[in-house]
């Protein structure tokens, strides 16, 4: 059975339910707004207005997730990596961890400031508005879509090489590292 907290040997399920679900949330997120600027602007596009919503709303339920997850992570043990790994892929393991914390940040609130930049408050899935930091502002509007995008650019091959290390310790080298992130 896997402890509700982590061990020096293994996340536990705290740390493993909210690690999955805003890897998926955040994958899809991805996804979805690579999608979603390729749609036209012409006319009235619902369908393009509706998708942005629905991303604005799950990209802020990344911040919250993520309030959560740095209070669990600061407040438990983290999991040695394996001990055979060299020391160079250690800190490269570890660089790239706290790339994503940054960028699960960064993505969010650079939405959420370009959102108040654009005048368009974001809601809550509909439970309350948002404060804007920022006035409506044109010039900063584009701006921030500019670093919003370049984040998320800069996050895709983040994933890639994570992705590719859990694989490859996976079947490879067959250590424990992606079962230590399993139930
Ligand atoms: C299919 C996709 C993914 C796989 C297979 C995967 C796999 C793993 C594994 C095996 C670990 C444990 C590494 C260790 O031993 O310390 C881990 C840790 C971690 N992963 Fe992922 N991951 C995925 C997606 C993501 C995404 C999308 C993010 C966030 C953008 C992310 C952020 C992290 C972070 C920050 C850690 C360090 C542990 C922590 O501090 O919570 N992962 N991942
Ligand atoms: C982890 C969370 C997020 C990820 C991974 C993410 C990712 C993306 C990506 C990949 C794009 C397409 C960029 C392009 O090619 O131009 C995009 C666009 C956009 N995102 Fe996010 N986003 C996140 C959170 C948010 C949040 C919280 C908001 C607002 C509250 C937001 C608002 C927008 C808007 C309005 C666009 C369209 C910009 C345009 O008109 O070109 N995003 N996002």
């Amino acid at each position: 059975m896997t402890s509700i907290g982590n061990t020096e040997e293994r996340f536990g399920v705290v740390a493993i339910l909210l690690h999955w679900s805003m890897a998926l949330l955040i994958i899809g997120l991805a996804a979805l707004g690579l999608y979603m600027v390729t749609l036209p602007d012409v006319g009235f596009n619902t369908k393009k207005i509706m998708l942005i919503l629905y991303h604005k709303e799950v990209g802020l339920l990344v911040l919250v997730l993520l309030a959560a997850r740095l209070a669990w992570r600061l407040t438990h043990v983290l999991p040695q990596l394996a001990a055979h790994l060299p020391d160079w892929q250690k800190i490269a393991a570890r660089f790239v961890h706290l790339c994503f914390y940054a960028l699960m940040f960064a993505l969010p609130m650079t939405g959420w400031l370009m959102s108040s930049a654009a005048g368009i408050p974001v809601s809550f899935f509909g439970l309350f508005t948002l404060p804007d930091f920022l006035p409506h502002d044109d010039y900063l509007f584009q701006r921030l879509i500019d670093i919003h995008k370049w984040f998320a650019f800069a996050l895709i091959p983040f994933l890639c090489v994570h992705v590719g290390a859990a694989l490859m310790h996976h079947f490879v080298l067959k250590d424990d590292t992606l079962r230590r992130m399993l139930p």
